[in-house]
């Protein structure tokens, strides 16, 4: 697939099942994220792939983390299996780094290109991903168990894998709607 194809047939699929990116196909998704634009080359960054008995580990932090803040029990339940909708979640975490010139928002602006430069490399690649948050990502018990710091913020967690169930070709958006010319 050409890059003009891919940008303008992109999707999502929540729908996901083994396998996942692994090998040669998981590196260039790495290497994609590190080729992100990054003012002032900061690398921002962090990412944590879970797969396997990663994700019971994620799962576990997420269940604690509805336990923590009083979700009901069908949350509570629930939260166990959420990592497991993927064969594999990357966390990427925003590392905010004191910088004169470049503020947080453009360090978390850094990390969501490589957030999305990792689910195109996964498609281009034959696989499939959703780019999820939800409550847990700005838990403060969900980055305290994964170790951030104050200011670091989790960007997103990108589940990837193989789509089961063949996307629908979406409407092409009025782009006027949007655009605006200077001219
Ligand atoms: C920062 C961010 C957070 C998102 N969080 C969620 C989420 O928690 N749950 C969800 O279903 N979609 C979430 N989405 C949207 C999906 O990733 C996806 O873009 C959306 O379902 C539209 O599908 P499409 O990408 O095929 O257009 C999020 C997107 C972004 C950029």
């Amino acid at each position: 697939m050409d890059a003009l194809t891919l940008l303008l047939t992109r999707h999502s699929q929540p729908r996901l099942t083994a396998p996942a990116p692994a090998d040669e196909a998981l590196e260039n998704i790495k290497q994609a994220a590190l080729r992100a634009p990054d003012h002032a080359c900061l690398k921002p960054w962090k990412f944590i792939v879970c797969t396997g008995k990663g994700l019971d580990k994620l799962g576990d932090i997420l269940q604690d983390s509805a336990i923590s803040s009083d979700k009901e029990q069908v949350s509570i339940d629930r939260a166990l299996q959420l990592p497991h909708r993927a064969p594999m979640v990357i966390i990427a975490i925003n590392q905010y780094k004191q910088h004169d010139k470049v503020p947080k928002e453009e360090q978390i602006a850094a990390t969501a290109c490589a957030v999305q430069s990792m689910q195109m490399a996964a498609l281009v690649q034959g696989f499939a991903g959703i780019w999820r948050t939800g409550s847990y990502a700005q838990c403060p018990y969900v980055k305290q168990s994964l170790e951030l710091n104050e200011d670091d913020e989790i960007v997103g967690f990108l589940y990837l894998g193989t789509s089961s169930m063949k996307a629908l070709p979406k409407p092409v958006i009025d782009s006027d709607a949007y655009f605006t010319h200077w001219t």
